[in-house]
């Protein structure tokens, strides 16, 4: 046991993006489809694609080793290795025990966690939990991704939306009053049909929905999702600023899950949020679901956007469905 500490902290962050670019110009010869309306409808210009022979969970070691050497510790320091996916190269072994290899986590304890785009923000909460009872005093929390092996490249659905990347944090004992200091999470299993992604079996509904297309790939029905995201961010944003008694005013930065410009507009006009404040990055990668918030944290903090003391919070939706938040003042 490790003595327990008064607050949680992001201690190390790092993120791996492969390095091949798919633009919607390179998209036009592929589906039906064209730049002006990805760019219009979704904000994505491009994304990233991890080579055919190459694993998510590569990608998620490489995040993962930067965020280890951030921090300053070594990886037989970290008690619990997480990851967060939707998208595990193998169902066993985990993405987690795959990278505890990778990174030499060697006395670690490690798992997967699947809440879909909303994967990373239920992580640092569980994570949390392990250093503040004691159990450990470093977790490894990685998000890995890699939406290319799992979208069906023929429908233009969904092939323009997604992207592959990974990003990970240490997390660790921080200062009182500092680090991550509330979250919200939700899930509604009731709705959970109109993101599905089948692994071991499928039912009448998934066949049918895919009928004339590729099997166990993803299948949206966006229009359904895009309604239920734009409620979902500003319940999370209100759900947890309530929680945590503080006000919109004070929050110097939100980072939102990257999946469509127009979800993010939608928020911020509704809650009034001058653009300065909600951070971006969808145009470059598109929606890498759980890796989305780490990777924008990583940008933001190399670009000295945040300063210690400064309130962040982290807004994700997603399958399941899910949502939730995580609010962070800054303690590096
Ligand atoms: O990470 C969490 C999960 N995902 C999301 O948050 C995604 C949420 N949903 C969305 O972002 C949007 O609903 C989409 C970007 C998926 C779609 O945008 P939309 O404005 O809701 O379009 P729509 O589904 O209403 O489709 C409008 C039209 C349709 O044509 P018809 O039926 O009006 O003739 C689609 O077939 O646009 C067509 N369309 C396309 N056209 C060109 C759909 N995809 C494309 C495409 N290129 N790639």
């Amino acid at each position: 046991m490790s003595a327990a500490v008064d607050a949680v902290g992001i201690l190390g962050i790092g993120s791996s993006l492969p390095e091949r670019v798919l633009t919607n110009f390179d998209l036009e010869k592929m589906v039906d489809t064209s730049d002006e309306w990805i760019t219009k409808r979704t904000g994505i210009s491009e994304r990233r694609i991890l080579e055919k022979e190459k694993a998510a969970y590569e990608l998620g070691a490489c995040a993962a080793i930067k965020a280890i050497e951030d921090a300053g510790i070594r990886p037989s320091d970290i008690g619990v290795v997480l990851a967060t996916t939707s998208t595990p190269d193998y169902l066993v072994p985990s993405t987690a025990c795959l990278i505890q290899e990778k990174t030499g986590a060697a006395n670690a304890a490690a798992f997967d966690l699947n809440a879909a785009c909303t994967g990373f923000v239920y992580g640092l909460t569980v994570a949390k939990q392990f250093i503040l009872t004691g159990f450990c005093k470093y977790v490894l929390v990685v998000a890995c991704e890699a939406l290319s092996k799992v979208v069906d490249w023929k429908d233009r659905n969904t092939c323009v939306l997604f992207g592959d990347g990974a990003g990970a944090f240490v997390l660790g004992p921080a200062e009182k009053g500092f680090g991550i200091l509330d979250s919200y999470l939700k899930s509604d299993g009731s709705q959970g049909r109109v993101i599905t992604l089948p692994c071991c079996h499928m039912e009448e509904e998934d066949i049918a929905k895919r009928a004339g297309k590729a099997k166990n790939v993803l299948w949206m029905d966006g229009s359904e999702v895009f309604k239920f995201a734009v409620k979902a961010v500003t319940d999370a944003i209100d759900g947890l600023l309530e929680k945590a008694h503080i006000k919109l005013e004070e929050l110097n930065l939100i980072i939102p899950h990257q999946a469509n410009i127009r979800i993010i507009d939608g928020a911020a006009k509704r809650l009034k949020l001058p653009d300065e404040k909600i951070y971006t990055n969808i145009h470059k990668y598109g929606n890498i679901s759980s890796a989305s918030i780490p990777v924008a944290v990583e940008e933001v903090v190399r670009a000295k956007r945040v300063k210690k003391g400064d309130y962040l919070l982290f807004v994700a939706f997603g399958g399941g469905l899910t949502w939730g938040s995580t609010l962070v003042r800054w303690n590096r």
